[in-house]
């Protein structure tokens, strides 16, 4: 039995890529899961209490369930629209998870993990998430998201997190549930500092789960995270209740440390048993930054899977990052892996197999000489498959669809070394036979693995050469290294060549790119800036911080996500570009009074200089 969930996704906005990416990577784990036979429950869903949701309403003029109810649609029919089988698509405003989160709040209150006290600290709305005056950046924001804090005292309930902190170092220690496996030192070092108890309770605004009513005190809301986390549980009731632990909680490395700390430490206090894997996947990003709504860098999903097609995208989304890292996104990647991979090694092949079989053995392909001449070949490819299996157990896409086209590759590679049209002019009629077969059976076992990232493309390929997909195959081609005979019928070409590159590359872009006036133009003010100091900012990998010399010995100081790309001290002393009447902004907590300009050259961010010396703030233009 496997249980997979995505986090439930806050409902103050659209969803975004970095949402796809979650819940696409969740619905290939689940269909992995079916495929092997599982008995299987995915859920996904909405997290709908809180500040930041009844702000958000307001702003709309709404009231809070009511935008909740629109923008957890619009996630729904997403979803629909991207065929994802969730079997659970789970609410924080259900009464039935209402009734839950009350029911476990006073079970834990009596045993005495909840008390009553008073509560003074920083609170970042934006991240439902207190800390405390250290953790700020600056005395003021916070350090997961940078945006300003505020001062909260107010009465409130307590969770003894502290008395945990022991069991959750245990748990890490024997269980090894977090993923990927690099992620688990951060958060040992995390809980050895020391947990503090928690506050769960709020009483400045209304937008949630009240107490249970036996204690009496209405004016506390129950803090969003134990409201949303125990979703997970809320939504497996009756005949479902079995599906609990949870195989896999795929979460974002941002909300880690809630599912990896607090979340085990609410379970153990619930006396329910705890997941077996908390895996984190990194962000997609755009220009150094993570995409979100407030920084007005969103990509939107559905105009990426209209463009290119649900398949190619979903490909392109498990294919491009390695599980736990950062990604940024790029199209003309997405171009290159339709191109090279999907159209070239998957949809030819198909096509040379369907070609041959039609032209030297009526589309029948046979098996049985197969392991004779090509048994080295067959294991090769074998050993591939093997592996793809491992690395999607632990989520790692990247590694295991790069091991399913090494095995279609052995398929292509075998075509141009063996040359069957010259092995039937040989008169070698047998071997030719077999290596089609060889290729065929590859085809289908590779397009088994695939199923879970291509549903539909890989249906194609069985329509196409007679077999079945499902966990009776799995098994029978997968587990138990059976060879199959096919009948081959023609197909549509998977996965056409992108030709007009520019044209497609422009679409998704243009919306933002209409053609401007020299007026417009002349509003922009691009100036020449030397820079007297770099450095990094404690807390990001991506953001460096400049102070930059203009005319008159004006210094500026402009933050700049370019330090993936850049050693700080080496940029000391350069010229460079800079836009000098951008209206200054806050970036994690430091003001930034301009923009540094940069060419984007494949994944490569490319500081612009003038070609030699000029004055600072001499003007480009
Ligand atoms: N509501 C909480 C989760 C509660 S789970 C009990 C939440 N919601 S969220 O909508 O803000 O984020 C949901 C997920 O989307 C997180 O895992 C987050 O990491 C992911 N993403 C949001 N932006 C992202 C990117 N730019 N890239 C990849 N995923 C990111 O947190």
């Amino acid at each position: 039995m496997r249980y997979i969930t995505t986090p439930i996704y806050y409902v103050n906005d659209k969803p975004h890529l970095g949402h796809a990416y979650t819940t696409i990577l969740a619905d290939t784990m689940a269909r992995f899961y079916r495929l092997q036979g599982y008995e299987t429950k995915f859920l996904t869903g909405t997290d709908e209490h809180g500040q930041k949701i009844e702000q958000a309403a307001k702003n709309h003029n709404n009231s809070a369930k009511e935008y909740a109810d629109k923008i957890s649609l619009e996630f729904k029919k997403l979803w629909d629209e991207f065929e994802i089988t969730y079997d659970i698509y789970a609410r924080t405003t259900d009464q039935k998870h209402i009734d839950f989160v009350q029911n476990i709040f006073l079970k834990m209150y009596e045993k005495g993990d909840i008390y009553k006290d008073e509560y003074e600290g920083h609170y970042c709305i934006s991240c439902e998430s207190f800390f405390t005056p250290t953790q700020l950046i600056n005395h003021l924001c916070c350090p997961d998201c940078g945006k300003e804090t505020s001062l909260l005292k107010e009465e409130s309930y307590f969770f003894r997190l502290s008395k945990y902190q022991d069991k959750i170092l245990k748990w890490y220690e024997e269980s090894d549930p977090i993923l990927p496996k690099n992620k688990k030192n951060e958060l040992i070092n995390f809980v050895q500092n020391g947990l503090k108890d928690l506050s769960i309770t709020r009483t400045s605004f209304n937008w949630g789960i009240k107490l249970p009513k036996e204690l009496k005190d209405d004016k506390h809301i129950i803090y969003v995270w134990l409201d949303a986390l125990f979703i997970y549980v809320s939504s497996l009731q009756d005949e479902n209740s079995k599906f609990w632990p949870a195989h896999i909680h795929l979460v974002g490395k941002d909300i880690l440390r809630f599912h990896a700390i607090y979340w085990p430490a609410f379970l153990m206090s619930a006396n329910l048993p705890l997941p077996k894997f908390v895996a984190a996947h990194g962000w997609w990003i755009q220009d150094g930054e993570k995409m979100s709504k407030s920084k007005g860098n969103i990509i939107d999903p559905r105009k990426i899977a209209h463009t290119y097609g649900l398949e190619a995208f979903r490909y392109f989304l498990l294919k491009e990052v390695s599980f736990g890292n950062d990604g940024d996104f790029n199209e003309q990647s997405l171009i290159n892996h339709i191109n090279a991979e999907l159209s070239n090694e998957f949809g030819n092949l198909l096509g040379r197999i369907i070609g041959m079989s039609a032209k030297y053995s009526q589309n029948y392909i046979d098996h049985k000489d197969v392991l004779i001449y090509f048994s080295e070949e067959y294991q090769q490819a074998k050993k591939h498959l093997k592996e793809a299996i491992n690395f999607l157990e632990v989520l790692q896409t990247n590694h295991y669809l790069e091991e399913l086209f090494k095995a279609l590759n052995v398929a292509n590679l075998s075509i141009s070394k063996y040359e069957p049209w010259n092995l039937i002019k040989n008169n070698e009629n047998k071997k030719a036979n077999a290596l089609i077969s060889l290729c065929a059976n590859i085809l289908a076992q590779v397009s088994i693995l695939l199923n879970p990232v291509l549903p539909n493309s890989t249906k194609k390929v069985a329509k196409a050469l007679n077999f079945e997909i499902s966990s009776k195959t799995y098994q029978k081609l997968i587990l138990n290294n059976e060879l199959l005979d096919f009948k081959a019928s023609p197909c549509e070409a998977l996965f056409p060549k992108i030709e007009q590159k520019s044209q497609k590359e422009n679409e998704i872009k243009q919306e933002n790119k209409a053609k401007i006036k020299i007026e417009d133009f002349s509003k922009i003010e691009i100036k020449i800036g030397l820079v007297k100091d770099c450095q990094a900012i404690p807390g990001s990998d991506k953001l460096l911080r400049f102070e930059l010399e203009l005319e008159d010995n004006e210094i500026r100081q402009v933050i700049s996500g370019i330090a993936k790309h850049y050693n700080p001290k080496d940029l000391i002393g350069k010229q460079i570009c800079v836009l000098s009447n951008l209206k200054k902004a806050k970036i994690f907590g430091y003001e930034s009074d301009g923009m540094i300009l940069s060419a984007k050259s494949g994944d490569k961010l490319v500081l612009i200089t003038p070609e030699q010396l000029v004055e600072n703030g001499s003007l480009i233009g």
